[in-house]
């Protein structure tokens, strides 16, 4: 029998596979101490087996997120944290990145006025983007999100998994909810931005829900 069968020589299920996966897995830190992110991750996670801890609760220190990849600085943060606590870690990288800006401002979307000399704040950002995007006719945009899995610091072959959520830039904001640069997110085919969206429906079919679905199938896959 190899470990890809069950006792009675049946294929495992798809939930007995994760299980096989991540029952080895067990805890895992999250390299985010953001509340909103602990709720989603780990909704999604718990029905794996899988136990996420904050980093924070373990006293890891922000790392810091110096490349100018998503998926180098979402490997960089679970790396540091795998390697201070000695345990399986997880990490993401997002941002919005803008087709006629050639993908800004991308991995900098949390420090996009700073960069051009303004404060760190989300009104400030958006500030900048539509001035930015003053002259172009295509506002093609996406969120995206990088989730970066590691098994232990030195891991060789670590779990990546990607979420792309399109829309477009519209100079008037919309919408009370979300964070960041969602009331000028627009997704036509909801005909709405993603702060007019209900939180949770943002939190199903976002970049970060994407990224952790395909994440999860992974698992699977490598059970
Ligand atoms: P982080 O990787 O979640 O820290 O996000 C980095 C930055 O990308 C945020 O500070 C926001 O500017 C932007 N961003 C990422 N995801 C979203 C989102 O879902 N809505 C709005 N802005 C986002």
């Amino acid at each position: 029998m190899n470990d890809r069968q069950s006792a009675d020589g049946a294929a495992p299920s798809a939930s007995e596979a994760v299980n096989g996966m991540t029952a080895s897995l067990g805890k895992v830190v999250l390299a985010s101490n953001n509340a909103g992110k602990l709720r989603e991750f780990a909704a999604l996670l718990d029905a794996a087996g899988i136990e996420l801890i904050p980093q924070g609760a373990l006293n890891v220190p922000e790392a810091e997120e110096p490349y100018p990849t998503f998926v180098e600085n979402a490997l960089t943060k679970a790396r540091h944290a795998a390697k201070i606590t000695g345990l399986p870690a997880l990490a993401d990288d997002s941002g919005l990145c803008v087709r006629a800006l050639r993908g800004a401002p991308g991995v900098y979307s949390a420090r996009y006025a700073q960069l051009a000399g303004g404060p760190k704040s989300d009104a400030a950002n958006n500030a900048r983007l539509i001035e930015q995007l003053q002259d172009h006719a295509d506002r093609r945009a996406y969120y995206f999100c990088v989730l970066a899995l590691v098994r232990h610091a030195e891991d060789p072959e670590p779990l990546i998994a990607e979420g792309r959520w399109p829309g477009e830039i519209i100079d008037v904001p919309r919408g009370a909810h979300g964070f960041g640069y969602d009331p000028y997110f627009f997704l036509p085919e909801l005909n709405a931005t993603a702060a007019e969206l209900d939180p949770a429906v943002k939190n199903a079919s976002s970049h970060r829900a994407i990224a952790l679905r395909k994440l999860l199938a992974r698992l699977t896959e490598e059970a």
